[in-house]
């Protein structure tokens, strides 16, 4: 349990909850998600999560906690002290979790402006965009950073907007950023999905991008191979013949944004992995006498969004933080996610991604080396080969743990308690930040 408290928010959380409960239909069943016809793994998770009515970030309000005020970390003693504290919030409160730019306010907010002034071009006007602004906390910290730090002519010109999937969370962003009256005029909300590219204009300009625990919970899809050498294939979410359950349906693989996803993995889609003849002869034969099953979730949801950010952005610097890993999986498949559900004011964790049905959190590792790859390939439209060379990337980045970006660029003395534990660097350690800036390379 250890690791497991020290690992995230949304973790943490889990064991530090325990009053009241938070109310969802129960009459709404994972069977209404699917209709007569098969689903996409993707399409599936994107309704638990997002159903306008029964979605998990729609139908609760809490699903994004907000403190009160800041926590003055300074007047604690040390880790019991703080883990104390965090006990009586959430007891007093209804929410899922607290967020770290939520935990952390001001100062993990100010650390991402910090970022962003260092790098920044100012000749040009500061334009932000965040996607899946929560709260608004993160908005009205980086922009209180700015109004303080930067020249007064970048607060003047600059504009925030905000693009939030969630109506709940959308107007909870206005409230928190309206909190200083100059800020108005300068933000924005627009309450749509990030990922749909009709939405978007075209911004020739550069710009900033922030994403904070917004990769986590996009939809991914899931491929399948009944052994260890035999041709992947997609999933789909079937209701079984009575209507009362959901199953899983394997289909060869034609869907576009799972093959542009294998490629840039390097999956080759027949199953097959690189080796000698004598090699791959024996794997045939090992596969047959024991065949095991295979399983991998594949970041769509995360390859669609870039795609359409580097589309409507191109020249956007993107700042994403996320956990790289997450404890206690208990969905098989690699990079699978967690399922948690909170029931009578106590989480769990499901077994099924099936059995979600918009009570339940459904949020993912990310893998930041394969982002990157994401990243660069959409881009240039790099051929998959082409992208662990330099050759015609377009893109500088850095992957660093929070607690290195923190330490770079925010003011870690914030988050020290008394005997020095600060959780802000210790507690964190399943999560990373990526930073995406262009390159002047036009070849
Ligand atoms: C886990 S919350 C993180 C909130 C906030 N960034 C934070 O760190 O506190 C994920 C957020 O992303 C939003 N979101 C998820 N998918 C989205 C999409 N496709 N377009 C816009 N917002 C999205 C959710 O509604 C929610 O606000």
């Amino acid at each position: 349990m250890a690791a497991r408290l020290a690992s995230s928010s949304k973790r943490l959380s889990s064991f530090l909850i325990s009053s009241k409960v938070t109310p969802f239909c129960r009459a709404y069943s994972s069977t209404n998600i699917v209709g007569e016809s098969p689903i996409l793994v993707r399409d599936f998770i994107h309704s638990a999560l997002y159903d306008p009515e029964h979605g998990y970030f729609s139908q609760r309000s809490a699903s994004v906690g907000q403190l009160d005020s800041s926590i003055k970390f300074n007047q604690l003693q040390g880790r019991k002290a703080y883990m104390k504290y965090l006990d009586a919030i959430y007891k007093r409160s209804d929410i899922s979790w607290f967020t770290p730019v939520e935990l952390f306010k001001p100062w993990y907010a100010h650390g991402i402006a910090e970022a962003i002034m260092r790098t920044a071009n100012f000749s040009v006007p500061l334009k932000i965009y965040e996607i899946g602004g929560g709260s608004g906390t993160c908005a009205k910290g980086v922009m209180d950073y700015i109004k303080l730090n930067a020249p007064t002519r970048v607060y003047d010109n600059m504009t925030y907007v905000s693009v939030e999937i969630s109506p709940t969370l959308a107007k909870k962003q206005l409230e928190t950023v309206g909190e200083v009256d100059s800020h108005l005029a300068k933000f924005s909300v627009e309450c749509r999905d990030a990922a749909d590219p009709n939405e978007w204009g075209h911004e020739e300009q550069p710009c900033w991008v922030i994403m904070l625990e917004v990769l986590d919970n996009l939809p991914h899809d899931l491929i399948y191979s009944k052994d260890q050498v035999s041709s992947w294939m997609e999933v789909w979410v079937q209701k079984t013949r009575d209507g009362q359950e959901l199953s899983e349906l394997y289909k060869p693989l034609e869907d576009p944004l799972i093959t542009s996803c294998m490629e840039i993995l390097d999956i080759s889609k027949d199953g097959s992995t690189r080796g000698s003849m004598a090699g791959s002869f024996a794997k045939n034969i090992w596969a047959k006498i024991f065949p095991s099953p295979r399983k991998c979730w594949l970041p769509t949801g995360s390859l669609k969004l870039l795609q359409v950010l580097h589309g409507a952005l191109p020249k956007m610097s993107l700042i994403a933080s996320d956990f790289s890993y997450l404890p206690d999986v208990r969905i098989p498949g690699e990079r699978a996610p967690l399922v948690s559900s909170k029931k009578d004011g106590k989480s769990s964790d499901l077994n099924s991604y099936l059995d979600a049905k918009g009570e339940a959190d459904i949020f993912f590792p990310t893998d930041f080396w394969l982002l990157e790859r994401i990243d660069h390939h959409c881009s240039v439209k790099l051929k998959p080969r082409d992208i662990s060379s330099k050759k015609g990337k377009k893109r500088r980045t850095l992957t660093l743990d929070t607690s290195s970006f923190m330490e770079e660029f925010g003011l870690p003395t914030k988050t020290r308690t008394k005997d020095g534990y600060n959780p802000m660097l210790d507690d964190f350690k399943n999560t990373k930040f990526y930073l995406s800036v262009p390159t002047h390379n036009t070849k």
